[in-house]
């Protein structure tokens, strides 16, 4: 089954609402009409409105970085899957290994998170992925089975269009550690077998690779049969080098 290749970016805690706009006037033109994968740019909550204004009749999917479960509510300095959409944004990244790390998100939560951005017609970039420690104990398998298990606890597979998953070493993240193609390889495929075990189409379903992708190794990981797309980070903050990443083997 071919999958359309998802090129994402992260910004993370990167850029105003008027770099967000300069980016994205410079880097449309240098993409051009995307007629055979998609290209996409998770912006700051701040910057969503303006993003997603300026990227209007470009191919670019404007998306947030987290969300709340709720539609609202008490819940200080949080923004729901509603609020995401009617800034224009169509796509939010949940269980972000950074939010797992620092901000505390559980398995349960990205489930919340998960059936609250489908719920509002998100498209949902569902993050996992193994510690240095793990892995080198060599628990990489037995962890991302517990996570996917438990963020995709809830999910119903007629939401599959909507869904993708992004397997992203914690020990490759913004250390310029690339995993080898291999290595992602077989974690990835490891990923598609569970995703089927779980009872989901999991041919369907697109799965992005991410940590320290960078424009001359877009291309290699792109080649491996289960890298559908990939999530970048620090790459992805220059309009020409995420372009070089979203116009891979052209
Ligand atoms: P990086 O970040 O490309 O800077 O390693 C990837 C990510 O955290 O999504």
């Amino acid at each position: 089954m071919s999958r359309r290749p998802f090129l994402a970016g992260n910004w993370k805690m990167f850029k105003t609402g008027d770099q967000a706009v300069a980016f994205i006037e410079e880097f449309v033109p240098l993409i051009g009409d995307l007629t055979d994968r998609d290209a996409a740019l998770a912006v700051p909550a701040t910057a969503l409105q303006r993003a997603a204004d300026a990227a209007k009749g470009s191919p670019v999917i404007i998306g947030a970085q987290n969300l709340h479960w709720e539609n609202e509510g008490a819940f200080t300095g949080e923004i729901s899957a509603g609020m995401i959409v009617s800034a224009g944004a169509k796509m939010a990244i949940i269980g972000h290994s950074e939010r797992r790390q620092y901000f505390g998100d559980t398995d349960e939560w990205v489930s919340k998170k998960l059936s609250a951005a489908l719920a509002a017609g998100l498209l949902a970039v569902v993050c996992v992925g193994e510690t240095l420690a793990e892995r080198e104990s060599g628990r990489t398998f037995e962890v991302l089975a517990t996570q996917l298990k438990g963020s995709l606890a809830d999910f119903k597979a007629q939401d599959e269009k909507n869904l993708i998953l992004a397997y992203e070493p914690v020990w490759a993240i913004g250390t310029g550690k690339t995993a080898t193609k291999e290595e992602a390889q077989e974690t990835q495929a490891f990923i598609r077998k569970e995703l089927g075990s779980l009872g989901l189409p999991a041919e369907a379903i697109r799965i992005l690779y991410g940590g320290s992708v960078k424009p001359d190794n877009a291309q290699a990981l792109m080649a491996q049969p289960d890298i559908d797309g990939l999530l970048v980070g620090g790459a992805s903050l220059k309009a020409d080098s995420f372009a070089k990443i979203v116009k891979y083997g052209n």
